[in-house]
């Protein structure tokens, strides 16, 4: 069975994580999988220029790692299963295209992480995050330690990960977990909304963010300049002025 469903709706895709009896857990199936599709999105930008992910049901988004799975792991296994998880996430963060969690049900331990690893997180009324991998004896091993405190703060991402407590979304919304609360259809009108922009514009502002947050605010400001230089080379760009002098909507080349 397939460890995704892909839907496609113009240039966004929706994947859908395809384990509901085991709560879409990452199990090394699934990642590889993953993987598999973000090589796919990859090699076919801009045509690909938001994905959605969701999860299977309306019980989970993603449980986390499969403990099963994990159950059945020495050392030398888990080690080699969380350095495939961190490249995968980096991937997904690095990508050109727009990733947008669509919470539909509980994200805990990885599956929280992976929301993490997305641009936005739209979180449904019922969902619940949290990082509760020390109720496990173990911490977070999917980036969890580092995206969360550079989301949302030292303070607050120690109150979540310490405790391992689980929020649910009005909190999650509160704490800048989540960007918005609501179902599947708040986060493809999400990625509507993004993939309606020239493409190279979103990814070059997309980078811009990622990789200038936490530099020191002269170099940051360089390399918003490199990100511009970018868009300034495109033809997109002069399709945005032209369009905006016919008053007519621009047509993206995605050059
Ligand atoms: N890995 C593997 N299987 C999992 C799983 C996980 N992370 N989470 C749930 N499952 C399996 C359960 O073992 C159960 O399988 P079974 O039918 O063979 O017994 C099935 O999914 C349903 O689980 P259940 O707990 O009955 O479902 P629920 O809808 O009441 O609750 C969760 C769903 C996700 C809230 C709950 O299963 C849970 O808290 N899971 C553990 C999550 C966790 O601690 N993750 C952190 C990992 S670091």
């Amino acid at each position: 069975m397939a460890e995704f469903i892909i839907e496609q709706q113009g240039a966004v895709e929706r994947w859908t994580i395809n384990s509901e009896a085991r709560r879409n857990a990452l199990s090394r199936a699934m990642v590889a999988e993953l993987e598999h599709h973000l090589d796919r999105v990859g090699d076919t930008f801009p045509a690909v220029r938001a994905v959605v992910l969701t999860g299977a049901g309306d019980k989970a988004f993603c449980a986390g790692a499969d403990l099963k799975e994990r159950a059945t792991m020495n050392e030398h296994d888990v080690r080699g299963f969380l350095e495939s998880l961190r490249e995968t996430f980096q991937t997904i963060e690095k990508s050109h295209t727009v990733f947008i969690a669509a919470v539909n049900g509980a994200a805990f331990g990885g599956g929280t992480e992976l929301a993490l690893s997305c641009d936005l997180r739209v979180i449904a009324p019922g969902a619940e995050m949290g990082l509760t991998e020390v109720k496990l004896g173990i911490i977070p091993g999917g980036g969890g330690t580092q995206r969360l405190p550079r989301l949302i703060g030292r303070g607050p991402a120690k109150d979540l990960i310490l405790t391992g407590r689980r929020v649910g979304a009005d909190e999650a919304v509160r704490l800048g977990l989540a960007e918005r609360v609501g179902g599947i259809e708040v986060a493809m009108q999400l990625a509507a909304d993004v993939v309606e922009n020239a493409p190279v514009a979103v990814y070059a502002a997309k980078h811009a963010i990622d990789e200038g947050t936490h530099l020191e605010l002269g170099e940051a400001l360089m390399l918003e300049q490199r990100a511009y230089e970018l868009v300034l080379k495109t033809q997109d760009r002069l399709e945005g002025l032209k369009a905006f002098a016919e008053k007519r909507k621009p047509v993206w080349s995605g050059k």
